[in-house]
């Protein structure tokens, strides 16, 4: 046991308690970005001739060396150390004797882990908001080439009216991009530098907190020394917004998996996105889509048990904070792996464009405008709804589709049908009429394409 606060004590700590208490075996991989804290740090101590020229290099040198020696396997962060801020300040020291000891000064570790958090976090939203680009991306091409697949749009999961593949995904282009949108409100909102903040009341040594902040890339200091070492907002956030990632990946999972199944056909998952079944030889299961589903209601509780955590402690840093740790980066990693997969799950699907086309032939999707129909030929909208829903009647018995029927037939529901309901209805004119944007006609989508272009081309995150 190698511990930074042994001067006060006389008796030593309880084995259990010291296991309990220490938070190295999930902290480690805050080993880079405490580094670069230190780092900056050190740098701004020796410009406001806190420590010297010298010492700032003597303590740099020793933390790259700590660092790339972790790296190359010569050093091992073992649990004899508290936490990971213990471990490279024992080593710096073990390196570079008493420089080593002036690292800390100025400096608590609740407003350098409070950075370290902030630093890594930081470095999440932006290759979250990289991967989300990646999946935008995917999108796009698949509404791209599919402006012309239609297929049955569905209400309650009931064949509702037609629409196409292409606006179909264009749901979710939107749904992604205000996740996009998030990482940068978010970004733009925690990117500012708690160190400086020391324990809870700032300190006395005249520390350039600018100067630091600048250094990390942040946009300034924090301004309330407590808030700086016990907020967790900026986590909290992120959360959330990795969790509104998640209900969008799984409502898409859930149709993948419908689509995928026997009765519906309308897709084939790559072989390198599924497995089979141990027992039967002829499954091939979307399990790729079912686990993203899955790890939803995981990523959920790691948010509900920081805000749980959070909920109720008093100012300033108290332990419960280190909390945060395993459920935040249980997030982190579950969600970016998610969001991969599942871009190049979606690249390689394969869409049954024809079982798409004759799904939304069949299931009168057309109703709706089979009755707009007699309206435009001066029937008033009730009453075409009532002869259109016989008529349904009528075909669900003879297990055809209205345009299936003869016109002679047709007449005897209304006078008023003629050769040009065939157009009228037709799949293709039902989707190619509707022209209001957000519309799934090809060219109300193409606008759309367009405008999803143009984000991605001039989205920035900072
Ligand atoms: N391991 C602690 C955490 O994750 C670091 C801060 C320790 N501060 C303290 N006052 N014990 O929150």
């Amino acid at each position: 046991m190698a511990q930074l606060w042994g001067g006060r004590f006389t008796g030593s700590i309880n084995e259990l308690a010291w296991n309990f208490n220490a938070s190295i075996s999930f902290d480690q991989r805050f080993l880079e970005v405490d580094v670069r804290g230190s780092k900056a740090h050190a740098t701004m101590l020796a410009k406001q001739g806190i420590i010297s020229e010298q010492e700032k290099e003597d303590i740099i040198k020793g933390l790259d060396s700590i660092f790339s020696d972790v790296k190359d396997g010569k050093l091992v962060i073992t649990d004899k150390y508290e936490d990971i801020h213990s471990f490279l300040e024992a080593n710096l020291i073990e390196r570079i004797g008493d420089a080593g000891k002036k690292v800390h000064t100025g400096r608590s570790r609740n407003d350098q882990v409070a950075l370290d958090m902030r630093l890594y976090a930081r470095d999440e939203v932006e290759q979250m908001a990289a991967l989300l680009q990646d999946l935008l991306k995917t999108i796009s091409q698949i509404m791209k080439d599919n402006l012309g697949t239609y297929m049955p749009g569905f209400t309650h999961l009931q064949k509702a009216q037609p629409v196409t593949l292409a606006h179909h995904f264009g749901a979710y282009f939107e749904m992604f991009k205000r996740d996009l949108l998030r990482m940068k409100d978010i970004y733009n909102r925690m990117n500012y530098c708690p160190l400086g903040a020391g324990a809870l009341a700032g300190t006395t040594y005249p520390l350039d907190r600018e100067y630091t902040a600048q250094l990390l890339d942040f946009y300034g200091p924090t301004l309330n020394s407590m808030d700086s070492v016990s907020d967790r907002d900026y986590l909290i956030e992120y959360m959330s917004a990795l969790s509104t990632i998640m209900m969008h990946l799984s409502r898409l999972s859930e149709e993948i998996i419908i689509w995928n199944s026997n009765e519906y056909r309308f897709v084939e998952i790559d072989d390198a996105y599924s497995t089979g079944s141990s027992i039967m030889p002829q499954k091939k299961n979307p399990d790729i889509a079912e686990l993203v589903r899955g790890k939803t209601g995981r990523v959920y509780g790691d948010l509900m048990s920081l805000l749980t955590t959070m909920k109720g402690i008093p100012l300033a840093y108290n332990k419960d904070m280190q909390e945060d740790k395993e459920a935040a980066f249980d997030a982190m990693d579950t969600v970016k792996n998610c969001v991969t997969l599942f871009t190049d799950m979606l690249s390689t699907l394969k869409f049954n464009k024809d079982n798409m086309e004759k799904s939304a032939m069949r299931g009168f999707t057309n109703a709706t405008d089979a009755a707009d129909y007699l309206v435009v030929k001066g029937m008033p909208f009730r009453d075409a709804h009532s002869v259109i829903g016989r008529l349904v009647l009528y075909c669900i018995d003879k297990n055809c589709a209205i345009d299936e029927l003869p016109l002679s037939e047709l007449k005897t529901f209304s006078e008023l049908f003629d050769e040009d309901i065939f157009d009228a209805i037709s799949l293709k004119t039902c989707v190619e009429k509707r022209l209001t944007v957000g519309a799934p006609s090809s060219d109300a989508m193409k606008q759309v394409l367009a405008a999803g272009d143009d984000f991605l081309s001039s989205f920035k995150l900072k």
